[in-house]
């Protein structure tokens, strides 16, 4: 496994870790049981075999060849897992390239109207990914694209571009794009949305992206075993336990990558729908360094000492600058990684003798195999940590009464 927990300044006793990993196997053992429900993910790495991936790869093809624009409508786990991973790994140098825009995840109309106006008279082809088949933002915005599509398109053309990405069984948008004659990918039954980035789900807008789902894919299969964990490989679940149980309620994700930041967006979505439930959780909070260090740096430092932080890094940039000799000094001739590595490290110092309990989960690099490492990684520690505190991670009921409220709102109009 690439990747890398540092548990020595997240001020616990080394024992009281070693004391819970008998009960982490355990929570991992039931994950990969089959006796929990919505638990598909658990082995999905292995169980979607190549033939799928090529499949997805093929349909990617298409649509590039096609499409300006890919459209991607979805909300939640619909597509901040495949946001994440674009953002992460978006090639930067191709030129004519499908660019991936998504929609159908708010409810502004100046935001429609902009994604409108982005793909003016190009070309484009339309993802629609909902587990459910009914979400309101979701299907709300595909109206709009879809009527947009029939003026440019007409019918047929428009169910050709029309890619889909569903439960198979009855809803609105299974039973319209059935009739339409759209092609579907199914969603598995039993993987629930914040689970599904290696799933059509992501991996779909992912390959269009130019990324490539082969080696991410990869990556997940390689640490998709009980084994890849044993040992100390579950101790950031029993972490975020104990920090839970001395006080903290707020775990900080802490970047020094703005590429990162939907990376962080994923991370709080899987792990506040999976854990917050029943009076219980950490509330997932994230952070972009340096910038926030100019606004959150005094509450670290000295506020309401309530949370811990988990720094998330890569040890190699993606890419460096030289900072020329006309910059003031000590900045000129240096890198500006190599300050960035000096903020990583400063930060660290600063808050731990401050008493900041501070987590590192560290890879040597961001590339496409170690990403789907990770993505896999903090699926497994969210389930397990969420089953430690005593929670269903699979369910979300209580997303339903804002959504009751809101529909009674919508009937109104
Ligand atoms: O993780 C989840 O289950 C949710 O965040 C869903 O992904 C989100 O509510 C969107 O639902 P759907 O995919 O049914 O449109």
């Amino acid at each position: 496994m690439d990747i890398k927990a540092d548990l020595t300044y997240g001020g616990l006793d080394v024992r009281a870790i070693e004391k819970r990993r008998k009960d982490v196997a355990g929570a991992l053992d039931r994950l990969w049981s089959g006796e929990l429900h919505f638990t598909g993910w658990v082995n999905d790495p292995h169980t979607f075999t190549d033939e799928m991936v090529r499949e997805l790869e093929d349909t990617a093809a298409e649509i590039r060849g096609k499409s300006d624009f890919f459209v991607v409508l979805g909300v939640g786990g619909s597509f901040m897992g495949a946001k994440a991973v674009i953002d992460l790994l978006e090639p930067v140098d191709e030129k004519d390239r499908t660019r991936v825009i998504f929609a159908g995840y708010n409810f502004s109309g100046r935001y429609i109207q902009e994604v409108k106006r982005q793909i003016g008279d190009s070309d484009f082809s339309l993802c629609v990914i909902s587990k459910s088949g009914s979400t309101t933002e979701t299907l709300s915005a595909y109206g709009i694209f879809k009527e947009m599509m029939l003026e440019k398109y007409g019918p047929d053309e428009t169910a050709k571009r029309t890619y889909v990405v569903t439960e198979h069984k009855s809803s609105f948008l299974f039973d319209q794009a059935s009739e339409e004659g759209c092609r579907i990918f199914d969603l598995a039954l039993d993987i629930g949305g914040r689970y599904s980035v290696l799933t059509p789900v992501g991996l779909l807008p992912i390959a269009v992206a130019g990324i490539d789902i082969e080696k991410i894919m990869k990556g997940a299969r390689s640490i998709a075993d009980k084994e890849s964990f044993a040992g100390d490989g579950l101790d950031y679940s029993i972490a975020r336990n104990l920090q839970y149980e001395k006080g903290k309620k707020i775990e900080v994700f802490e970047f020094f990558d703005p590429y990162f930041a939907y990376f962080g967006e994923w991370l709080k979505q899987l792990f506040g729908e999976s854990e917050g439930k029943d009076g219980k959780g950490l509330f997932p909070a994230s952070l972009m360094f340096s910038r926030d260090l100019h606004s959150m740096g005094q509450f670290l430092q000295q506020g309401t000492q309530c949370f811990f932080e988990t720094f998330i890094t890569a040890d190699e940039a993606a890419a460096d600058e030289r900072i020329p000799d006309i910059a003031m000094k000590p900045f000129a001739g240096k890198t500006i990684e190599q300050i960035n590595r000096c903020a990583v490290n400063g930060v660290a110092d600063a808050h731990i003798k401050a008493g900041i309990p501070v987590i590192r989960i560290s890879v040597p690099r961001v590339d496409e195999e170690i990403t789907g490492e990770l993505l896999y990684y903090f699926e497994i520690q969210c389930g397990v940590s969420a089953l430690l505190s005593g929670v269903d991670p699979f369910d979300q009921p209580g997303v339903e009464a804002y959504k009751k409220e809101m529909r009674s709102y919508i009937e109104a109009l």
